[in-house]
């Protein structure tokens, strides 16, 4: 099977499946729930960080990365859940977080020492930059009381690598190689765009430093490397990496295979349309209009280009989808199978985040304290200091913390949704009457079966090209994807209301190939209704 047929399900382990009772997921929790996965139909499973941590970033701030955290298992439970994976046709996606380690690293602990060799693995300065970190205040700190300082994109736990240094790669290079001679051949890596750092750090007090460290050019060799000195040597690697804040000419650089960087890119753009004036702590409904040029434009020019996308909704960094561009209220199950078609029949790998193929939503908690995310805890902070009353700056915690996707995974409806028999590290949410043991084999879950199955056996879904259709419509997302004779049109109606549309030239006597309503009308659309038409 070629990448292109395949679909990619994201499980956050720390939400998943808890088989001991200690309220954290684990690995065996993941095994004991491959069947259901298979029955879905999807072909690899990329996990979240299951390394010893201190859990500062949730497993993203790593202390030891050729090992298993306790918490989530060990080595044999690994080795089970590959055999078993193994035999039900799953493969797995292993998180590499290789531009920052934990702060309790042996590195940076042997670096805070004075060890000199283990001081260059860091990015040390006498004088910081103005750069600002991912999640608030500066991106550095100071390092003892050498009177020098770190730099960390992300938390003040999270210590930026040197990759210029040869040692460090060498080191990052033998942790992806650890996990393959493991049997593991997909990797997802952690925010790679900005491993390549300037010898010279400039301010950049416009942008908090973004364009000083995102997308330099040295990035694109340091992948190479990556690709010849690890997963490059096995035939059937998958590898996507994290983008942030990425352009399309990048990301076609990253992707085109004879260049022999990554498999495929995630971006984020699209997940920034309800972020008022660039600024993700507002409330703000989504910009259609921008999210169906974007799409547009990374569908047509990745194409083009010869890249290739990683197409999500939802991660373990984002609010549920459902909550953001649907009436989630009303037309949640179409809304939630529109949305599924709308990436499903794209040019592109699609990721479906766990718990998306039911629907589950936000959990709609009442208290900040139900919060756990650092960001979230430092972003209210933020809002009481610039002066939003707490029931203001709860709204906007409520609504985009990274923790709405993070809950755990509704199975059933019982205590704590069958995720833990103890108390969930992360509180499950409100809505628990949407769960596996209801909603499988429910309409959400089907379609997505279904959009899963429809990839492996149509050639227009896997391999056809992108082009964008009815470029003004004020509600609908559409384009045309092509392979030989075939032309397909997408049509997907993001409003909730009817809207009405004229037929593109050529697709006025196409057959109904895909629908998530009982019945099409014509130049009709109902509310969140996606119709694929194929004409030969
Ligand atoms: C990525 C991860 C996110 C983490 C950050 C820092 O964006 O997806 O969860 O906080 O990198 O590692």
């Amino acid at each position: 099977m070629t990448l292109s047929e395949k679909v990619i399900y994201q499980i956050y382990p720390k939400s998943f499946l808890d088989t001991t009772g200690n309220g954290i997921g684990d690995l065996r929790g993941v095994t004991e729930k491959l069947p259901y996965l298979a029955e879905l139909g999807i072909d690899m499973i990329w996990l979240n960080p299951f390394y010893p941590s201190p859990q500062k970033d949730n497993g993203y701030d790593i202390s030891d990365y050729m090992n298993i955290d306790p918490v989530f298992g060990d080595f044999e439970d690994f080795d089970q859940m590959i055999a078993r994976g193994k035999e039900l046709g799953i493969e797995f996606m292993l998180d590499m977080v290789l531009n920052h380690v934990s702060t309790e690293h042996e590195w940076f602990k042997k670096a805070l020492a004075g060890d000199k060799y283990y001081q260059d693995f860091f990015i040390l300065r006498d004088q910081p930059t103005d750069w600002r970190s991912k999640f608030g205040g500066s991106a550095w700190a100071p390092f003892g009381d050498t009177g020098k300082y770190y730099l960390h994109l992300y938390d003040v736990t999270q210590a930026d690598l040197n990759w210029r240094n040869k040692n460090v790669r060498q080191e990052l290079f033998k942790v992806v190689n650890f996990w393959r001679s493991k049997g593991i051949s997909g990797f997802r890596f952690d925010v790679i765009n900005v491993i390549g750092k300037d010898k010279i750090l400039k301010n950049n007090p416009e942008f908090e430093g973004k364009f000083e460290y995102t997308d330099k050019p040295i990035t694109h060799e340091y992948l190479q490397m990556l690709n010849r000195e690890t997963f490059g040597q096995d035939e059937n690697a998958i590898t996507v990496g994290e983008m942030s804040s990425t352009t399309i000419e990048n990301s076609i650089l990253y992707t085109q295979p004879e260049r022999k960087e990554l498999s495929m890119v995630f971006n984020f753009h699209h997940l920034k349309t309800d972020y008022k004036d660039g600024n993700k702590w507002t409330k703000a409904p989504f910009d259609f209009q921008k999210l169906k040029h974007l799409f547009h434009e990374w569908g047509e020019k990745m194409g083009q280009g010869g890249g290739w996308n990683a197409n999500f909704w939802n991660n373990h960094d984002q609010p549920r989808a459902l909550n953001r561009f649907v009436d989630v209220k009303n037309f949640r199950v179409k809304g939630a199978t529109m949305l599924a078609a709308s990436i499903h029949l794209s040019r592109g790998t699609p990721f479906i985040y766990m718990g998306e193929e039911i629907g589950m939503i936000d959990p709609d908690y009442d208290s900040i304290a139900d919060y756990k995310d650092v960001e979230a805890r430092n972003a209210y902070e933020m809002l009481i200091k610039q002066g939003k009353s707490e029931e203001e700056a709860f709204d906007i915690v409520s609504i985009k913390s990274r923790d709405n996707s993070r809950t755990p995974m509704q199975w059933d409806n019982s205590t704590n949704a069958g995720f833990t028999r103890g108390e969930p590290w992360l509180k499950v949410g409100k809505h628990t009457d949407i769960n596996v043991k209801k909603d499988k084999d429910g309409e959400i879950y089907k379609f997505y079966k279904k959009m899963i199955d429809l990839r492996k056996s149509e050639k227009i879904i896997s391999e056809g090209s992108y082009k964008p259709a009815l470029e003004d419509a004020e509600h609908i997302y559409a384009f045309v994807r092509e392979y030989g004779e075939q032309r397909l049109l997408v049509l997907n109606n993001f409003a909730n209301h009817s809207v009405n549309f004229k037929i593109p030239q050529g697709f006025e006597k196409a057959e109904v190939f895909v629908n998530n309503y009982g019945s099409y009308e014509s130049e009709t659309l109902a509310p969140y209704q996606s119709v694929a038409l194929l004409a030969k």
